[in-house]
C-alpha cells in the first residue's frame, strides 16, 4: 500500500473510503466538524446518532456514489481521557484492515481528524501522529503467506488497499509533514523486514543468508558492509563464536553493516549488535522438543539490527544522522560430530577463556566475540545489543517485556524514553556485582552459565565481562517479545514481531540522547 498526500490547493481525489477516528461521548459535531466541507451528507445521516465512539466499535456510513468521500469510516477510540497513543495505532490499524476485507483500494484520512489528539492534549506534535498512524497503517497490512503455493481455504485475504491518501487541509502540505509520512513508511518496512525475517524458517535461512541480507540491505542503500566466513572468525581468534556455529554444516558469520554520514567519517559510532542463532536447537546440550520450532526466531537481535538499518536507509534525511554500524553475530547451534561440548574451553576474541558448561547459552557467546571486537575495532560512542538471550528474563518480565542492563544512566534513561514513545514495554535489571561471582570457573576465566535463579542477570553479567570501563553499554534481552503466540491489532499474524526496529528510531531521532 502507498502513503500518498494531497493538499487544499489541488482537486480533492475520490476515495473509497475515508477513515475518522472518533472519541466516545464528545459531540460530532466538535470532533469532525471539517466534514462539512467533505462530505457534508454525513452530517444528517442517522447512522452518526447510532455511533457512541466506544472502543472498536466500528460504523460504514454509506453516501452518495458520487461524492469524492462516498463512505465514511467511523471507529471508535473510547474515552478521550482514557485513549494513548496506542490507542490511535490500534484504531488506524483496524479501519485499513477493515477497508481490506471489503476490497476498497484507495482510502483516505482527514489529517484534521488527528489534529483533535494535539488539541487534547494525548500527542505534543501532529507530525508524531501522521508518523505513527503510517506505521499502524503499514503493519496492521501485515502478512506471512510467503511459503504457501496457493491462497489458504481458509483465510484468503483480499489484496492490500493500493493507497492510502492523507488529506490534508492546508494549501501545501508543510515539509516536515511530508517527512513524518515518509519516515513511517521507513520505520514499518524495516519492521516488516524484522519479521520476515524472525519467520523465515532455519532452513532457507542460515547464517550466511542472514549476512547475505545484511548486504543485500548494503547494497539497495549504499551502505558499506564486510562479511567475515567461518575460517576467518576461526583465524581472527573469535573462538567463542566458532565454537558455537561449529556444530552446523551451516558456518557462522560475522556481517558489518555501516551507515556513514559525510564528514562523520572519524565521529565514533554507535554500534549495534545482535544475536543472530539462525536456529537454536541447544546443540549438545539439546533442548526439549516442545516448540523447538520457535528457535527460528532466535536471531530477533539481528533482526532488529537490519530492521533498523532499512528504516534508515528509506530515510530521507539520513544524513542527520550519527554514524551507525550493526554487527551481527551468525551462528547455527546444532548437535553434531563437530559440534562444541560442555566442559569445552574457547579463547574469545578478547583474550579471555570461557569454560562453555552448556551449548545452550549461546547467544552469550557469540556476542560476547561482537561485543570484544566492536570495542577493539570500532571505538563506539555507545554499544548496544539485542539479544534473545534467556528464557528466564521471559520468567521474569512475562511475553511482552524486556529486560534492560546498563550501568550507564543517561544511556538507560533515553532507551526507556525510547520505548515509552514506540509502545514497548521495557524494565530496568540489574547488574549486580555479587551475582557475577557465580560465573568463576574452576579451570578458565569463567563458565558460560550461572543459577537458573536470576538467569537474565547472570547473561547480562556474563557479557559485562567483555565490556571496558570506558565503554558506555546497553542490553535488551528481548527473549519475550521477540517472537509471540498471540497477534495483536499491528500483528495481525502471530510470530516474530520486529521488537527493537521502532525503539532505535526512537532512541536515534525523539530521546535527548546524544553520542559525543
Ligand atoms: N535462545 C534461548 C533463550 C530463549 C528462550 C529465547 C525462550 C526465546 C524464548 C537461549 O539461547 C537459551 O537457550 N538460554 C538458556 C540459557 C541457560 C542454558 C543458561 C535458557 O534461557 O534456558
Ligand atoms: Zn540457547
Ligand atoms: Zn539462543
Amino acid at each position: 500500500m502507498d502513503i500518498e498526500e494531497q493538499n487544499a490547493s489541488g482537486k480533492a481525489r475520490a476515495v473509497d473510503c475515508a477513515i475518522l477516528p472518533l472519541f466516545e461521548k464528545i459531540p460530532f459535531k466538535d470532533q469532525a466538524s471539517f466534514l462539512s466541507g467533505h462530505a457534508p451528507w454525513v452530517l444528517t445521516n442517522p447512522a452518526l446518532r447510532d455511533f457512541s465512539g466506544k472502543k472498536d466499535e466500528q460504523a460504514l456510513i454509506h453516501g452518495n456514489g458520487d461524492e469524492p468521500w462516498p463512505r465514511l469510516l467511523l471507529w471508535g477510540l473510547g474515552k478521550e481521557d482514557k485513549c494513548a497513543l496506542a490507542d490511535l495505532r490500534n484504531a488506524v490499524a483496524g479501519a485499513v484492515k477493515f477497508c481490506r476485507d471489503r476490497s476498497f483500494s484507495t482510502l483516505g484520512l482527514p489529517v484534521e481528524g488527528l489534529d483533535m489528539f494535539v488539541r487534547k492534549g494525548l500527542a505534543t506534535d501532529r507530525d508524531i501522529l501522521l508518523r505513527e498512524a503510517v506505521v499502524a497503517a503499514l503493519l496492521g497490512l501485515c502478512r506471512n503467506d510467503f511459503y504457501r503455493s496457493g491462497p489458504s481455504e481458509d483465510e484468503e485475504l483480499p489484496a492490500d488497499p493500493e493507497r492510502l491518501i492523507f488529506i490534508f487541509a492546508e494549501k501545501e502540505v508543510p515539509e516536515k509533514s511530508s517527512l513524518a509520512l515518509r519516515l513511517g513508511a521507513g520505520e514499518a518496512k524495516g519492521v516488516l523486514t524484522a519479521r520476515r525475517l524472525g519467520n523465515t524458517p532455519a532452513n532457507l535461512l542460515p547464517p550466511a543468508a542472514l549476512a547475505g541480507e545484511a548486504r543485500r540491505i548494503a547494497e539497495n542503500y549504499s551502505f558499506s558492509c564486510r562479511i567475515f566466513d567461518e575460517e576467518q572468525i576461526r583465524d581472527m581468534g573469535m573462538g567463542a563464536l566458532y565454537a558455537v556455529g561449529r556444530g552446523s554444516r551451516n558456518g557462522p558469520r560475522l556481517a558489518l553493516i555501516e551507515h556513514c554520514p559525510k564528514g562523520k567519517e572519524n565521529t565514533a559510532p554507535l554500534v549495534i549488535a545482535g544475536k543472530g542463532i539462525t536456529f537454536d536447537s541447544g546443540g549438545i546440550s539439546l533442548k526439549p522438543p516442545a516448540n523447538m520450532h520457535e528457535m527460528k526466531s532466535d536471531m530477533g537481535g539481528a533482526a532488529a539490527v537490519l530492521g533498523l538499518f532499512t528504516a534508515v536507509g528509506e530515510a530521507p534525511d539520513r544524513e542527520r544522522l550519527p554514524r551507525i554500524i550493526g554487527i551481527i553475530a551468525a551462528a547455527e547451534n546444532m548437535p553434531g560430530g563437530n559440534a562444541g561440548r560442555p566442559g569445552d574451553i574457547v579463547t574469545t576474541y578478547s583474550g579471555k577463556t570461557v569454560e562453555i558448561l552448556n551449548t545452550d547459552a549461546e547467544g552469550r557467546l557469540v556476542l560476547c566475540d561482537a561485543l570484544a571486537y566492536a570495542q577493539k575495532e570500532l571505538n563506539p560512542a555507545a554499544l548496544i545489543d539485542l539479544a534473545t538471550l534467556t528464557g528466564a528474563c521471559v520468567i521474569a518480565l512475562g511475553d511482552y517485556g524486556s529486560g534492560l542492563f546498563s550501568a550507564d544512566e543517561a544511556l538507560r534513561a533515553a532507551v526507556l524514553e525510547a520505548a515509552g514513545q514506540s509502545g514497548d514495554l521495557v524494565w530496568p535489571m540489574p547488574l549486580w556485582d555479587e551475582y557475577d561471582k557465580n560465573l568463576k570457573s574452576e579451570l578458565a576465566d569463567m563458565v558460560n552459565i550461572g543459577p537458573r535463579e536470576g538467569g537474565a542477570i547472570h547473561a547480562a553479567l556474563f557479557l559485562r565481562r567483555f565490556i571496558e570501563k570506558r565503554t558506555r553499554w546497553a542490553h535488551l534481552d528481548i527473549a519475550g517479545p521477540g517472537c509471540v503466540t498471540k497477534s495483536a491489532p499491528l500483528l495481525p499474524v502471530p510470530g516474530a514481531t520486529g521488537v527493537g526496529v521502532r525503539l532505535l528510531c526512537r532512541l536515534l531521532r525523539d530521546t535527548g540522547f546524544t553520542l559525543h
